[in-house]
């Protein structure tokens, strides 16, 4: 057994004997081998952490409508706390150029696309690209048609054509309507009519009803809208009420009103609450619109993405929709009518539109 006394200093003490006796040079490269490790290894945290962060395409069609934009900043809010990387593409409502856009984030390694289709069939294309890339798809908001669609988030369409035509029809029960549906192209266009219809069908079997004018329109856009309810109008012909697919149609058919002297005569019902839309039902021309709850799509939109993005099944898909090919596991969010009397309890509280946007 070794004796320790004083006159033999342990090991450990005299390596810190030796450490202070050595030149300072030899110290400083020490210090910087240390320093070099040190970098080294926070650069491969850096970089792995940058690997795994889920890419997330998000494809749209076009920032015409107020909605979109909030769509777009929710969308890519939610991904970017969720720990995803969101691309964003904007196709200007062009069906090629969306095809072109999903074909670069696929090139670029997205992990998952999530899709507003410009047109409801040419979308299929994205789709059967996609999945050559072993990508799945989310459809957001529209429903993409006859293809393996992956997933669809959205609200219930055919819900909201129904509350919007309860609704005017609950007030005018009897009498000339006139329906503005938006472009054939986007299949929501579709699904709102199908409520709009599901209500008026037997109030115009009864007679009570006559739907004078009833004609898609070729954008969602007001000059659409003004132009189909012009023509209807200037051949003095007489309307009690006007279902439009959204709120700019709505605004269209509001300036064709005003030419002829009957704004705020005639009931209106649009859809998003976009701003103006809101004002118009505050100034008495427009009965009511639809509140989407925006940031609930775009969170369930993204929860799914990244949980597909991680090989995961997206959670609360709980029913299926039939896309024409197959049934799309889907979830489908519930909208809510603005009018007159709720608009506080609703876009303002929700914290979607601000008060003096509105009152002011
Ligand atoms: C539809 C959507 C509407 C409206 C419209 C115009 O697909 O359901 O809320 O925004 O597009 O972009």
């Amino acid at each position: 057994m070794r004796r320790i006394d004083e006159t033999t200093p342990c090991t450990a003490d005299a390596q810190r004997i030796d450490v202070k006796f050595q030149s300072p040079g030899v110290q400083i490269s020490r210090y910087k081998l240390i320093l070099r490790y040190f970098i080294f290894a926070l650069l491969l945290v850096v970089l792995s952490a940058c690997e795994t962060k889920p890419k997330v395409g998000f494809l749209m069609d076009s920032l015409d409508i107020e909605r979109w934009n909030k769509d777009k900043a929710l969308f890519e809010q939610k991904v970017d706390e969720l720990g995803g990387i969101p691309l964003v593409e904007v196709a200007g409502s062009n069906a090629d150029k969306q095809l072109e856009q999903a074909r670069k984030l696929l090139e670029d390694g997205v992990d998952v696309l999530v899709v507003v289709p410009v047109d409801l069939e040419r979308a299929g294309e994205i789709v059967k690209l996609a999945h050559q890339h072993y990508v799945p798809v989310i459809s957001y908001d529209r429903l993409i048609k006859n293809c393996n669609l992956d997933y669809y988030v959205s609200t219930d369409n055919i819900n909201i054509g129904e509350l919007q035509a309860n609704y005017l029809t609950k007030i005018s029960p009897q009498g000339n309507y006139v329906l503005i549906s938006g472009p054939t192209s986007d299949y929501n266009a579709y699904l709102l009519r199908l409520g709009w219809m599901n209500v008026l069908q037997p109030l115009i079997d009864r007679g009570d009803i006559q739907v004078v004018v009833d004609e898609f329109s070729n954008y969602w856009l007001p000059d659409e809208a003004y132009r189909i309810l012009s023509t209807y109008l200037g051949a003095n012909n007489s309307v009690d009420a006007i279902i439009c697919g959204n709120d700019a149609l709505a605004s269209g058919a509001i300036e064709a009103l005003k030419e002829h002297n009957k704004a705020g005569k005639v009931l209106l019902a649009g859809q998003d609450a976009d701003i103006q839309a809101v004002r118009n039902i505050v100034a008495g021309n427009q009965t009511i619109t639809i509140y989407k709850p925006i940031e609930s799509l775009a969170l369930a939109a993204a929860n799914a993405a990244i949980k597909i993005a991680d090989g995961e099944a997206p959670s609360n898909m709980d029913i299926t929709v039939n896309n024409g090919k197959r049934l799309v596991p889907a979830i489908l969010l519930q909208a809510s009518v603005v009018n007159s009397q709720n608009i506080k309890m609703t876009v303002i509280q929700e914290g979607y539109l601000g008060e003096q946007d509105i009152f002011d």
